[in-house]
């Protein structure tokens, strides 16, 4: 059974490992990273067409802002099972089937620690309370959700016997899947392994349920471990788009999917991924979030099926299999073959989106067209890669965000830098700032920070060409840090100062909105009795 032409590998059902995405709920954990309603939808709408088998889109009870977006992507996400995520309280079982009753197949997902130090230092409890949490909340979500997802955190730090016992429980009522997390990437492939074997033992039933892996980076060995996981008889894998998730991360998407794919002769294994879409897919997490691919990331960073050495490039103009194990277009990186111009209309316009996978219509599409207008103007030809960049810029704007009015800069030799700017405030009021600072960019900075009475500071700021070429279109992204907490945000334009003030403006709104988040968090948690609502 070969790779089919989707990309995806047909397979029967007994080697159908099925991948569960958590981008939205664990990768946005990460620090620094805030998504609006609309780029979680814009993401989870890429995840379906990437063909993923489960959304874990969030954790509905965190904050109504977390709630609306598992509610809007359950609305309007078809394809993958859309997953809320919920500790073992009632109220979080009801916020989690709340925001995911109206897809077409939801599904809960509950967990809580068995490791004897999350049950006392975190937890402050004991082994037979946490025993009745799992019942109770299984049961519970059970009633609502046919789909039943159980989680024993820390599980590679726990008493083995006793995190059997409590997945048992869990089984008995109802789970449908169990995930064994490594939730501090603590463990290694071989122990990762025969805990599983000893799993399959110890726990009536196992057998019959869907059993999941869920691997954090620490050590570098969450792909390795997830894998491990699916030789000892798993068959979800619970992973994120570039790896992202909590601290160092979780298991990246891109790289079991294409182990999976690439080393089928060894395994058997086949996933419903449509790996031609994994790289468009990473660029769209790696703008929306603002986390930059490393160069030598595996499978999608921008050196993955690049040969320096002239050993190398002799061999691959030769024969490519000299030193490659897979193609770059098997990973959707294939030559950016749109190419539009300024002569262009609306209707050539849509018709690339929809080839590129977007289908946008009305003030969607008319705003999508002024920006592609502006581009065009300055820019002779506009190509795919162009054209996704305008595109993701655009969901980006959201209603409520201070937005760029206008700007001028000036800087040169035997003169201070200076700018001046006018931002509309999501009020709808229009402040002007005006400043000299170290450089350009930092004097159009200090400007928007006059204008909107904030104090931030700058974390990080990052510029890239969105093409090659003397007018490649630039991204730029900004990483603000606020009162300790970061907020990035990121802005397209053909002028690098416009793209670097619109990438300021964003990430201050996220930064505003990251603010009332965790107020909202923190009154849930004081109602809840806890301070850390976060998984
Ligand atoms: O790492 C972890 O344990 C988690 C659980 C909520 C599954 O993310
Ligand atoms: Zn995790």
């Amino acid at each position: 059974m070969g790779p089919s032409t989707t990309g995806a590998t047909d397979v029967s059902d007994a080697n159908r490992v099925h991948i569960f995405d958590t981008t939205l709920r664990d990768g946005e954990q990460s620090p620094g990273i805030s998504l609006n309603t609309a780029e979680k939808v814009e993401i989870a709408q890429q995840l379906a067409r990437l063909g993923v088998d489960v959304i874990e889109a969030g954790f509905p009870i965190a904050s109504p802002g977390d709630f609306e977006a598992v509610e809007t992507i359950a609305k309007g996400v078809e394809g993958p099972v859309i997953c809320g995520l919920a500790r073992t309280h009632k109220a979080d079982i009801d916020a989690a089937w709340g925001a995911v009753k109206h897809s077409e197949r939801p599904r809960i997902h509950t967990f809580v620690s068995t490791s004897d130090i999350h049950i006392e230092h975190q937890l402050r409890t004991d082994r037979e309370d946490v025993k009745g949490q799992a019942r109770a909340a299984v049961a519970l979500a059970k009633s609502y959700c046919a789909d039943v997802e159980f989680s024993p955190m820390d599980a590679t730090r726990a008493d083995l016997e006793y995190t059997a016992e409590v997945i048992g429980i869990a089984v008995e009522e109802g789970a449908t899947v169990i995930n064994v997390p490594d939730t501090v990437g603590y463990t290694t492939p071989e122990e990762y392994a025969a805990m599983w074997r000893r799993f399959y033992e110890l726990v009536p039933g196992l057998d019959r349920v869907e059993t999941s892996v869920h691997c954090h980076d620490d050590l570098g060995l969450a792909v390795a471990n997830s894998y491990a996981g699916v030789q000892a008889g798993a068959r979800q894998v619970e992973c994120a788009i570039n790896g992202l998730g909590e601290r160092a991360g979780n298991c990246s998407l891109e790289e079991i999917a294409m182990l999976i794919r690439v080393r089928e002769d060894v395994h058997g294994f086949g996933t419903g991924i449509n790996t031609r879409e994994i790289a468009r897919t990473s660029r769209l997490v790696s703008r929306l979030t603002g986390y930059p691919v490393q160069p030598n990331k595996a499978i999608v960073g921008r050196n993955a099926f690049a040969h320096e050495s002239g050993i190398h490039q002799d061999g691959v103009l030769k024969e490519r299999t000299t030193y490659e194990i897979m193609e770059a277009t098997e990973v959707g990186l294939e030559s950016n073959s749109i190419v539009l111009g300024k002569h262009s209309g609306r209707h050539a316009l849509r018709d690339a989106l929809e080839q590129l996978g977007y289908r946008i219509e009305g003030n969607a599409l008319n705003a999508a067209f002024k920006a592609f207008k502006e581009v065009a103007d300055r820019k002779k030809q506009v190509t795919a890669l162009d054209l996704e960049a305008i595109v993701s810029d655009e969901i980006r704007d959201r209603g409520d965000a201070h937005e760029l009015t206008s700007f001028e800069v000036t800087a040169g030799s035997g003169r201070d830098p200076w700018a001046k700017v006018s931002v509309t405030l999501p009020s709808g009021e229009v402040v002007t700032g005006e400043s000299t600072g170290d450089g350009p960019i930092d004097a159009a900075f200090r400007a928007i920070q006059q204008a909107t009475g904030t104090e931030s500071e700058l974390a990080e700021y990052k510029v890239d060409a969105v093409t090659g070429g003397e007018d490649a279109l630039g991204e730029v992204t900004v990483m603000l840090r606020t009162d300790g907490f970061l907020a990035s945000g990121s802005g397209v334009a053909t002028d690098i100062f416009e793209a670097s003030a619109r990438a300021y403006l964003r990430a201050l709104s996220n930064s505003l909105e990251g603010a009332a988040t965790r107020e909202a968090e923190a009154a849930t948690a004081d109602a809840a009795g806890e301070r850390t609502p976060g998984p």
